[in-house]
């Protein structure tokens, strides 16, 4: 009998188990199945940005095997519509150059599916290691103070951008986002997070202010006494 149940298991169940897991992934690959926010108003997800986290969903890549860290760089996102209803620019700034990407709302009655129209230019373009994209953009998400951009290209690029309109947003927040992707099945193979660095410079700076305060007291009481 367990004998029986042990070979029905390694004839149905496990290989079974195996090919959906590689079937959903291989579906992400070709930018299928990803879902988009319904009833989006454009006019109200324009403007500044703050990049909080850039998760990678590539699984055929060895760059990425589901390290996190932190990078003290903070790209701002200025979306804007480009002329008509249907054009979209997003304008990318850090530290270390700008890029400006232009995109197609393809369909008016699915505005948060963007085709990318043309090629990107700004600084960070003339650097070596800097991939074209083409390919489209899934607005996943888009409440008030943050949203989920998913940036697809057939085989070629998967990652989600979370911004938000502040410098930071709430653990909770990033939470239910990863735990949404988790219930996808779209896996997160990298966890880049920005825009940390401000809050504990501030932190930093406030404890210098204090112990400088501190000395500088107890050397004015000493000469002073
Ligand atoms: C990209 O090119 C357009 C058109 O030439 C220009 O207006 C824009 O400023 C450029 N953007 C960047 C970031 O260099």
């Amino acid at each position: 009998m367990y004998r029986l149940f042990l070979v029905l298991c390694l004839c149905y169940g496990l290989p079974g188990y195996a090919s959906s897991e590689e079937t959903t992934t291989s579906v992400y690959e070709h930018c299928g199945n990803l879902q988009q926010q319904e009833n989006i108003q454009i006019k109200l997800i324009t403007g500044t940005w703050y990049v909080i986290e850039i998760l990678q969903h590539k699984t055929n890549d060895k760059l990425y095997n589901g390290e996190k860290f932190e990078v003290p760089t903070c790209p701002s996102v200025f979306l804007t519509l480009a002329g008509s209803d249907t054009d979209l620019k997003l304008y990318w700034n850090e530290d270390t150059g700008d890029l400006e990407y232009l995109f197609k709302i393809k369909d008016q009655s699915s505005p948060g599916f963007w085709l990318s129209s043309g090629s990107q230019n700004g600084t960070l373009v003339q650097v070596t290691t800097y991939d074209q994209f083409a390919g489209m953009v899934y607005v996943r998400k888009a409440i008030s103070n943050h949203m989920v951009l998913t940036f697809c290209s057939p085989n070629t690029q998967l990652y989600s951008v979370v911004l938000a309109r502040d410098k930071t947003l709430d653990a909770k927040e990033l939470k239910s986002i990863v735990n949404h992707m988790h219930l996808q099945k779209l896996p997160i193979t990298q966890t880049k997070r920005t825009c940390r660095s401000s809050a504990s410079t501030a932190r930093a700076t406030a404890w210098m202010t204090t112990a400088f305060c501190l000395m500088y007291l107890a050397w004015y009481l000493r000469v002073h006494k």
